[in-house]
């Protein structure tokens, strides 16, 4: 198993959003190698309450427990649960909620996790490790079903027709390997950037399906609105617009009063939840991208529970 560690990306902007003060309860909703929790637990005399689905990032987060003992405590599941999981700690009001979407270095470096097409590795993708994993999906779904996911959670124009070259691949014996999956996809979508896998857009649009990414986001975001205290802070670093698009119309909609025809006056006032923070969005700076591309795609947004 290749052990690669993970940079934290914008933990700087991260830290200053989250504005984290002593007795502050935070949950830090993807723990993964503990990067945003240590820094948390670093800057304040904060609880901080880790989720994580992926058991292997709760085995990593035994050196924090034992360092924290009374202030850091690891909670393995969704957090598109973190209401339930919050509850069986008897919690039900926190200061900071902080989302870094996506997968880990870890997970997508070790071949074994089927998250990669540069390795191969058997076809998983399964963040949890339990459940429909990508093998599944691409020897068992319908074509529509295959082109629906390819088309809409990878927003890859050729769905239709890697769809139709996986079903006749799979005619002939089982796609197992990322490898496979990916010269299948290689055969059909030919990049014009040579710097970007042409398997890239299919493969995130299966990692998608496979761990319901967008529906996690979505039931986390809405119960953040019952969780948070008065004052308290929600900070999503998300890495590509599916995610981002989430998070802006969530916010948008809990902090801005609509109108059903924009050129007339509000009707009846809605009672805003949300207060959007100074900036609409927040991006990398040069140096960090420099150190860690993964950080070129990523965008932090933050609201204030009002
Ligand atoms: C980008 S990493 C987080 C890295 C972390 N901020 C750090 O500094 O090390 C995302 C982590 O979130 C976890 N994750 C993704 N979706 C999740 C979900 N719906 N519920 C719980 N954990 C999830 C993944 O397993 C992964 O470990």
């Amino acid at each position: 198993m290749t052990n690669t560690i993970h940079a934290p990306v914008m933990l700087n902007e991260v830290l200053q959003q989250a504005n984290i003060k002593d007795k502050d309860i935070v949950v830090d909703c993807t723990f993964g190698a503990g990067g945003y929790s240590k820094a948390f637990l670093n800057h304040a005399k904060c609880t901080v309450y880790a989720i994580d689905r992926d058991p292997q990032a709760i085995d990593r987060s035994k050196e924090l427990q034992n360092t924290y003992k009374e202030n850091f405590k690891i909670l393995e599941g969704c957090f598109g649960d973190i209401k339930q999981l919050l509850l069986e700690q008897g919690i039900d009001r926190v200061d900071v909620i902080v989302l870094d979407l996506g997968v880990s270095s870890p997970q997508i470096d070790q071949a074994e996790r089927g998250f990669s097409f540069k390795k191969d590795g058997p076809l998983d993708m399964r963040m949890s490790s339990s459940g429909i994993s990508a093998k599944d999906i691409v020897n068992k779904y319908s074509h529509g079903e295959i082109a629906h996911i390819i088309k809409n959670y990878g927003e890859e124009k050729m769905a239709g027709k890697i769809a139709s070259r996986i079903l006749k691949f799979r005619q002939e014996k089982e796609i197992e390997t990322t490898k496979e999956l990916a010269d299948i996809v290689r055969s059909v979508v030919f990049s014009k950037n040579s710097k970007i896998d042409p398997a890239t857009r299919t493969f995130q649009g299966l990692r998608i399906a496979v761990n319901d990414e967008l529906g996690e986001v979505e039931r986390c975001l809405e119960s953040t609105l019952e969780l948070l205290n008065s004052g308290g802070r929600l900070v999503v670093v998300s890495f590509h617009s599916l995610e981002d698009r989430i998070v802006k119309n969530f916010i948008k909609k809990n902090s801005q009063q609509e109108s059903v025809n924009r050129h007339l006056p509000i009707t009846e006032e809605k009672k805003l939840s949300l207060k959007v923070g100074n900036k609409k969005f927040i991006k990398c700076t040069e140096q960090e991208y420099e150190l860690n591309p993964r950080s070129r795609s990523a965008k932090l947004r933050m609201a204030t529970k009002i």
